[in-house]
């Protein structure tokens, strides 16, 4: 099959479809593999880096849509992209249908099909395609609560660590999921006193066996998450309910029982946020006071780091992309339904329930 690795034209994304060792594994498969100029850079992956395990570079973007049966890449099409996209052509990236109205209705007229990473589902309800993302989200959002600590930054002025005769932060993480235990872990790392919730008793119980011991686990409800305001430094919200908007586990009237400085990092900000006070920023502005209280809601955290995210992210769609090249996605989803359950729009149809839904338009299962 060829495949086509265009270069991100969303704005302040750097992150690129397959890492040079992702390709060779394709080419490896007997497929050939066009990689937009300068596609990779941003990443860290110079043209040759491509070139050497096999791929063609092509200089524009036009030119690797056309070249492709299959477009890999990172963020849902924009507008320039619609176009590009053919009836038949496979485009295998992140959509997110249900939040673009003008997206979904670009992708029926293309024709094309559209196989979404975020909802390539396991048979355990797991996101594979998400969890890599929530892994670097997670780390990040510890890192950056202990930065913006620091007094010069707006934060209380406490090494998150302490030293020795010094105690170290409390950091508060709500929501034990995949980015609240990678931030809980790299806090712990760090030495401070981190306490996680869950409305999950099993998800708790597995927590509290399998981290470290200064990790404590306590069930979320608002009574025993006020009683660890007063003296709390970074609150890290990492909260999901699949498919509904997150709740605001942290009220206005709450900043109020915080210490001045108190960092909030609002992870599920890209759900609605799970902090009343919180709205979406950027990499440029990442941080804003509302009452004294720091909040920090960056909506795409994995972007600060596109060399670990594009890595981390081709680590989990080779597969997927190495079985939709070898079959063809017929037999691909016909094989594996966890890919098939990727499959949001075929050839003009929504072939998703959720997004039929969200934009009331008519849902058309496919059988294959
Ligand atoms: N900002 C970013 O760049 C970025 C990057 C990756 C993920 N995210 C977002 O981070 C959020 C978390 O993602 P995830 O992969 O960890 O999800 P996840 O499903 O693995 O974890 C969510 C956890 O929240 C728990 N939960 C639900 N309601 C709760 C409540 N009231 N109190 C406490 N816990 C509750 C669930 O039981 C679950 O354990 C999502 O909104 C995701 O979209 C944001």
């Amino acid at each position: 099959m060829k495949i086509g690795v265009p270069k991100e034209i969303k704005n302040n994304e750097n992150r690129v479809g397959m890492t040079p060792a992702g390709v060779a594994e394709l080419i490896k498969h007997g497929h050939t593999v066009a990689v937009q100029h300068t596609a990779g850079e941003n990443s860290g992956f110079a043209d040759e880096q491509y070139v050497k395990v096999g791929a063609t570079i092509l200089p524009t973007i036009e030119d690797v849509y056309a070249y492709a049966d299959m477009i890999v890449k990172v963020k849902e099409p924009i507008e320039p992209e619609y176009p590009l996209i053919r009836k038949g052509q496979l485009v295998f990236t992140y959509f997110h249908f249900a939040s673009d109205h003008e997206l979904t209705l670009a992708m029926i007229k293309s024709g094309g099909v559209c196989l979404a990473y975020e909802t390539v589902q396991l048979p355990n309800r797991a996101l594979p395609l998400l969890i890599p993302m929530s892994e670097v989200a997670g780390r990040m959002a510890t890192l950056n609560g202990a930065y913006y600590l620091q007094k010069t930054k707006g934060g209380k002025g406490k090494l998150i660590g302490g030293v020795p005769g010094v105690k170290p932060a409390k950091v508060l993480v709500l929501g034990g999921g995949i980015v609240g235990e990678a931030a809980a872990r790299t806090a712990a790392g760090m030495g401070a006193d981190v306490t996680i919730t869950d409305i999950s008793l099993p998800r708790l119980r597995q927590l509290d066996i399998e981290t470290p011991a200064n990790i404590h686990t306590l069930y979320s409800n608002e009574h025993n998450i006020r009683q660890q305001l007063h003296d709390v430094d970074i609150i890290i919200g990492s909260v999901l309910i699949p498919g509904a908007k997150t709740p605001f586990l942290i009220t206005r009237d709450m900043l109020k029982e915080m210490e001045p400085g108190t960092v909030l990092v609002d992870v599920a900000i890209d759900q609605g946020g799970c902090f009343e006070t919180s709205h979406p920023t950027t990499h440029s502005e990442p941080t804003y006071m509302v009452d004294g209280i720091l909040h920090y809601a960056v909506a795409n955290i994995p972007g600060a780091v596109p060399n670990t995210s594009t890595t981390a992210l081709t680590n989990a769609t080779l597969r997927y992309a190495v079985a939709l090249a070898d079959k063809g996605w017929q037999q691909a989803c016909k094989d594996d339904q966890a890919l098939f359950l990727g499959l949001n729009v075929v050839e003009g149809k929504v072939t998703y329930k959720a997004v039929a839904d969200a934009w009331n338009l008519p849902y058309e299962p496919i059988t294959l």
